[in-house]
């Protein structure tokens, strides 16, 4: 099976490209690199700088005929949303039209969408199935929904098979330590440049942490299974960012040097979803628990 993944020098696409070569799959990369990085790229996929917004995406898809498309490219700073939100929308809505529309021109089988559980803007029901009201609050996650409401389009009026996977906090190996969100991989580089770490308010503020290796793996069985749908992809666990820095210290074997700073306007006290619907579809687990998940991740970052 031949395969693009877009955004795969980026943290969770290089393990969807992974995952996919481990299959045995024939892979193929693009990536602006403005926020990936080439290294990320792993061995065996095949890389081309591209901006999926540029022209360039709809002769790749003619040279290349792809069997399933990949899409993990992305603008995805939430605050940075906020100031430009012409950027971000022209990145998540017009790059994953070009990406769409160049799969139904070239009759690619099946493309796998990465959104976000940001779609729902501020949790009501816990855990958070995919009924759940979406309102999303910020300009990230009104254009990952925009890129849903295209994929609804694409799937109904020209019979194309998407699934979209709406993440919740995917951590792990690879997770870019100077974005603004990512507490585990920012805390953890923090701590091995020897910078400070500020806690917005107490830190009992829970997330549901999914490591990125059991993200990498929805996204291939989503590809075998082609299920016609939009997902939540999570672990239904709830770790508070106090435990996540007991975790880190205990995988480091030291102390981490934390403050505590005002609370964050905006910042939701509670995120937890259910993948009950893909499991109960495909038989997807999440198998790496968030402390072992934390341990890797240390191992990764600390490796020479
Ligand atoms: N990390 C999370 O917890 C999380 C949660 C929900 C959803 N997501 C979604 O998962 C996807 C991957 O996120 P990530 O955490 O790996 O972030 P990331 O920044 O590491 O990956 C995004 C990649 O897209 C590339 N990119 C950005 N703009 C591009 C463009 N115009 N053309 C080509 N490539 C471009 C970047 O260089 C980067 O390599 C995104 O779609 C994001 O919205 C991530």
């Amino acid at each position: 099976m031949k395969v693009l993944v877009t955004g795969g020098a980026g943290f969770i696409g290089s393990h969807v490209a992974q995952a996919h070569l481990d299959r045995g799959d024939d892979v193929v990369v693009i990536d602006d690199l403005s926020t990936g990085r080439v290294e990320n790229v792993p061995p065996g996929a095949r890389f081309i700088e591209m901006d999926i917004v540029s022209g360039d995406v709809a002769n790749l898809f003619d040279r290349e005929r792809f069997d399933v498309v990949n899409h993990h490219a992305a603008h995805m700073e939430l605050r940075v949303s906020v100031d430009k939100p012409a950027h971000d929308a022209a990145v998540n809505v017009l790059g994953s039209i070009a990406i769409l529309e160049a799969a139904r021109r070239t009759g690619v089988s099946h493309c796998v969408l990465a959104s976000t559980a940001a779609v729902y803007g501020a949790l009501l029901q816990f855990p958070a199935d995919e009924q759940h009201p979406v309102e999303p609050l910020a300009p990230y996650g009104v254009s990952k929904r925009s890129m849903e409401l295209y994929a609804n389009y694409y799937r109904r009026s020209h019979g194309m098979s998407i699934t979209t996977l709406r993440y919740t906090n995917v951590y792990g190996p690879r997770q870019n330590p100077y974005g603004e969100s990512g507490v585990i991989g920012i805390f953890l580089n923090n701590a091995l440049i020897g910078k400070r770490s500020v806690i917005h308010g107490a830190g009992d503020q829970v997330r549901d942490y999914l490591y990125a290796e059991d993200a990498a793996k929805a996204n291939v069985i989503a590809a075998q299974h082609r299920l016609n749908e939009t997902f939540m992809i999570c672990s239904n666990t709830e770790t508070s960012v106090n435990e996540v820095i007991e975790m880190l210290a205990s995988a480091l074997g030291r102390e981490l040097d934390i403050v505590h700073g005002p609370p964050k306007v905006g910042d939701p006290p509670r995120t937890r979803g259910t993948h009950a619907l893909f499991t109960g579809l495909t038989g997807w687990q999440p198998r790496v628990e968030i402390r072992e998940g934390i341990r890797r991740t240390v191992e990764a970052f600390t490796k020479p």
